[in-house]
């Protein structure tokens, strides 16, 4: 089942956001007079006015406001929220969601995956929810193009697999999100989100019962497909 989590916000403002997409603000900045867009909306142009501005506060939506009417542009946070509320639509709608491919250039990080990887509660979990005992590490794919990161980008507004996160005697763990997927068409694995924030929008870690360097002949530098299967 998909679980769009439905707040406050997106509640309140979802409509004012499909109509600004329509309009074009996603790609580019619109200008749009405040009684054109309320009536667009079947809202009174106060109510709209107070929503514009509420939406620019919670960073959805970035407007400057003239004599004219209002030059508006949605952000990325914005576009976040539409991505969110079509993957759920998707999973209504498609009876089977096709796979996501992502490509991405092996690297070498710090060597921190291994020891996240290998943290007991963690570990438990993947072994019960993924169904393989990990090798200790993850396989770093840093995204070169903009469709790749936008691919990313679908897999963090959908639901996963949750790993809860979880606390010890030093710090706290956070909860993570897989997705089960194939590397180079042949390697079971699956897509780590999250696991070291640190990383940005533009990697992803990759998780598997085998040493994927070892049983694809991966060095740094190659580049990896990776098949990420979206059944929830
Ligand atoms: O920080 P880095 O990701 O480089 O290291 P790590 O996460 O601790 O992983 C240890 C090594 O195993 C790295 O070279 C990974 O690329 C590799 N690895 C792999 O080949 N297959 C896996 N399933 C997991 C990690």
């Amino acid at each position: 089942m998909s679980n769009l989590k439905i707040t406050r916000t997106l509640q309140n403002y979802f409509f004012v956001l499909y109509v600004l997409a329509a309009l074009g603000a996603r790609k580019r900045t619109v200008k749009l007079s405040t009684k054109f867009l309320a009536e667009k909306l079947n809202l009174s142009q106060q109510t709209l006015s107070r929503y514009l501005i509420n939406l620019e506060h919670i960073g959805w939506i970035r407007r400057i406001a003239t004599r004219e009417g209002s030059f508006i542009h949605i952000t990325n946070l914005g576009d976040q929220q539409l991505r969110r509320v079509r993957a759920a639509l998707n999973s209504i709608f498609e009876e089977k969601s096709s796979p996501i491919l992502i490509e991405g250039i092996v690297f070498s990080g710090l060597g921190e995956g291994a020891y996240y990887v290998t943290r007991g509660p963690y570990r438990r979990q993947f072994i019960e929810k993924l169904g393989f005992d990990p090798y200790p590490g993850t396989l770093n794919l840093k995204l070169t193009s903009e469709y790749d990161i936008q691919m990313r980008r679908e897999l963090e507004v959908r639901s996963g697999i949750e790993i809860h996160g979880f606390s010890d005697a030093d710090r706290t763990y956070g909860p993570v999100k897989c997705f089960p997927a194939r590397i180079n068409g042949e390697e079971k694995g699956a897509v780590i989100l999250a696991l070291r924030t640190h990383y940005s929008s533009s990697v992803i870690e990759v998780i598997a019962p085998k040493c994927l360097r070892d049983v694809l002949g991966l060095r740094d530098g190659d580049r990896v497909r990776v098949e990420v299967s979206l059944e929830e």
